[in-house]
């Protein structure tokens, strides 16, 4: 199983309408205890791109994670979120109304794996977390080139690994190193060279490291708490029993070593993104 299998859960089972709240959780309180990170890399594109952008498209938007984030860093920008699912646009639309930023946002409910819908010119692209569910990422970012105005520039950022929430302390005597190899996310996957296929030119591709420690955001807990439930749920029969019964001891959120009593608790990981423009 790679990185793409476990995100995709989400995309086979988008008639499920319990696993797409699930999953919308999972983005809020991403949203939320990566703030400053997003915050840092909105900052970082408003450099690239001069002048500032007056039209954004968030390519896969989900709840927005992105989308606001890029309201929020470009006050004079329209920005469109386009997404398979109407529940998190939705979502979406229902927070930016809640935050007086709705007025700059239209939400668009499509397939971006088929013919995209007619949009203005955008200034700036962006798509996180998303390229990698798409069936043919070469025809998305031709899509995304032509979607773009001569100049413009497209942010691609993909997550390099899971986050680590569990300290390497001595009882947990790294289960969660061993889970994450068990479920063998695969290595990063370099877009670089689709990206130079589709006709973009690199300008950047830059990692940002982020290492969360006490004390934490206050959503931090049930991040932990969803993102390892999420992949505990494919560990069966791929990890030794007492690693499973340790990592099940850390998801009791009701005992003493549940997450919500953890000091200890950590958010690592790692997101790279790739920064092209359109000659
Ligand atoms: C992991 S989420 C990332 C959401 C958001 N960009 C973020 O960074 O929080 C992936 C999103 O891509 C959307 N998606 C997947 N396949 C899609 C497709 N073919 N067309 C449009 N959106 C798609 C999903 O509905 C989901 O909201």
């Amino acid at each position: 199983m790679n990185a793409k299998d476990i995100h995709s859960t989400h995309q086979d089972h988008e008639r499920d309408g319990a696993d797409t709240i699930a999953m919308a959780e999972l983005l809020d309180l991403d949203a939320e205890v990566l703030h400053t990170y997003r915050a840092e890399l909105t900052s970082w594109l408003g450099k690239l791109t001069d002048p500032a952008p007056g039209h954004v498209l968030d390519l896969g938007s989900g709840t927005g994670t992105g989308t606001l984030a890029l309201l929020e860093a470009f006050p004079q920008a329209e920005t469109t979120a386009l997404d398979l699912s109407p529940q998190m646009l939705h979502h979406l639309s229902k927070k930016a109304h809640a935050l007086g930023l709705a007025d700059r946002l239209s939400t668009v409910q499509a397939d971006l794996d088929t013919a995209w819908p007619d949009l203005a010119p955008a200034d700036l692209l962006w798509a996180a977390s998303s390229l990698h569910h798409m069936s043919d990422p070469d025809q998305f970012l031709v899509r995304a080139f032509d979607a773009l105005r001569p100049g413009g520039l497209m942010a691609v950022t993909e997550m390099d690994f899971f986050p680590r929430f569990l300290s390497d302390d001595i009882r947990l005597g790294g289960v969660e190193a061993r889970l994450h190899a068990a479920l063998n996310e695969g290595p990063a996957v370099d877009w670089t060279d689709n990206l130079t296929r589709a006709g973009f030119i690199l300008e950047a591709k830059r990692p940002f490291v982020i290492d969360l420690r006490a004390p934490l955001p206050g959503a931090a807990g049930r991040y932990a708490q969803i993102s390892l439930r999420k992949l505990r749920s494919h560990a069966d029969g791929r990890l030794p029993e007492a690693d499973l019964a340790l990592l099940d001891t850390v998801l009791d959120s009701d005992g003493p070593d549940g997450i919500p009593r953890r000091e200890d608790l950590t958010v690592r990981t790692t997101r790279t993104t790739w920064a092209a423009r359109r000659p």
